[in-house]
């Protein structure tokens, strides 16, 4: 990335900032829940109230909830200011299949989700944006795409998948490791914000991968059922309303060839009661309104509902092992996501 050495400084200043809240800010309200008895088997409500009782709890939620507004202000001056070339996209090998007709639905469009003002749909500009406000809301830490490797080499059996689709792709640094992990499989990427798709085919063509990127819904995408022997999605699940949700499940299964895998990377409650009170409420701060509902769910229930078999969670280490392959989540003193893993089959 180039910026300009005023952009640049911005952008360092917001990655220390979120960084001293996650390693600093929420240990120490941690640490002094644990002094005051810390309780955390209490219902949730009371839990609540005496995590907010605490005396550092304002300035933990107005840095959370400020951090965030502040860093994408700084990336999208950032972004602005950087020469044009920059953000030109390489030629792609094959071209965006975009949906004119396409209706975006209005609980995608009401919300600037993760507090980026105007989504990742609204603009050319608003998908680079998401591209370099990624590495920091990932804190830096994945910046080469690390994580999404991770995913793709240590959540997915080892297969020769044919057809692999990946729901809700973004600018498709979900995509490409599919292919760099499985060549020989021809890859789709479906995404309902046609600027992220063309973003992730100019990055795709400079990778020299070879992915099909389609605008669509994840839950109603048009693709030819039984066509696909695996589906994924990574960080989507939590951006879905409920109904949405069910009706993924409905589609993932649709999609999925006899014997054929689904992989949704997300988030789940750990047992933590301090640590899940902290996430469900970066559901509000961070603007992720169907995040909290999402956790309250039995996605398990709704894969098997939707004809699924051996549905289950597993915990994801992002610095670490990968899949876990138990629900058993490492503990770490600062603030770091739950990452987990949903995993289905369909039967034989
Ligand atoms: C947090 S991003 C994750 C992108 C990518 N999978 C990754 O891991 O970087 C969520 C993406 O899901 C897309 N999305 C949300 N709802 C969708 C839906 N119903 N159908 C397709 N894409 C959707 C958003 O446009 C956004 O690009």
């Amino acid at each position: 990335m180039s910026a300009s050495l005023e952009d640049g400084a911005r952008l360092d200043f917001v990655l220390a900032l979120r960084r001293r809240w996650a390693d600093t800010v929420y240990p120490h309200l941690r640490e002094a829940f644990d002094a005051a008895g810390g309780d955390d088997t209490r219902p949730p409500a009371e839990l609540a109230q005496a995590v907010h009782a605490l005396p550092g709890f304002g300035a933990f939620a107005w840095l959370e909830r400020g951090s965030q507004k502040m860093l994408w202000r700084a990336v999208e001056d950032a972004v602005a200011g950087r020469p044009a070339e920059a953000d030109a996209p390489a030629a792609a090998a094959s071209p965006v299949q975009v949906d004119p007709a396409l209706q975006l639905p209005s609980w995608y469009t009401d919300w600037d989700i993760h507090l980026q003002p105007g989504g990742v749909w609204s603009s050319r500009a608003s998908a680079h944006v998401y591209e370099l406000g990624a590495k920091l809301v990932m804190m830096g830490e994945n910046d080469d795409y690390s994580f999404h490797r991770l995913f793709a080499e240590t959540a997915l059996p080892k297969r020769d998948y044919a057809r692999i689709v990946d729901l809700g792709c973004g600018f498709g640094k979900s995509t490409w490791p599919l292919k760099a992990a499985f060549p020989q499989a021809e890859v789709t990427g479906v995404d309902l914000a046609a600027p992220c798709l063309e973003l992730a085919a100019g990055r795709a063509a400079a990778r020299q991968l070879a992915v099909t990127f389609r605008q669509g819904d994840a839950c109603a995408t048009g693709l030819e059922g039984g066509g696909f022997d695996l589906v994924t999605s990574t960080m989507l699940v939590h951006e879905l309303p409920r109904e949405a949700l069910v009706s993924l499940l409905r589609e993932a299964a649709r999609l999925l060839a006899p014997g054929g895998v689904l992989a949704f990377l997300d988030f789940q409650p750990t047992g933590d009661g301090f640590r899940d009170l902290s996430l469900v409420e970066h559901s509000a701060r961070n603007n992720e309104p169907f995040m909290a509902p999402m956790m309250a769910m039995d996605l398990v229930g709704e894969a098997q509902a939707a004809g699924l078999v051996h549905a289950r969670w597993t915990a994801f280490d992002e610095r670490g092992a990968g899949d876990l392959g138990q629900p058993a989540w490492p503990r770490r003193r600062e603030w770091h996501f739950p990452w987990a893993v949903l995993h289905a089959e369909k039967p034989a």
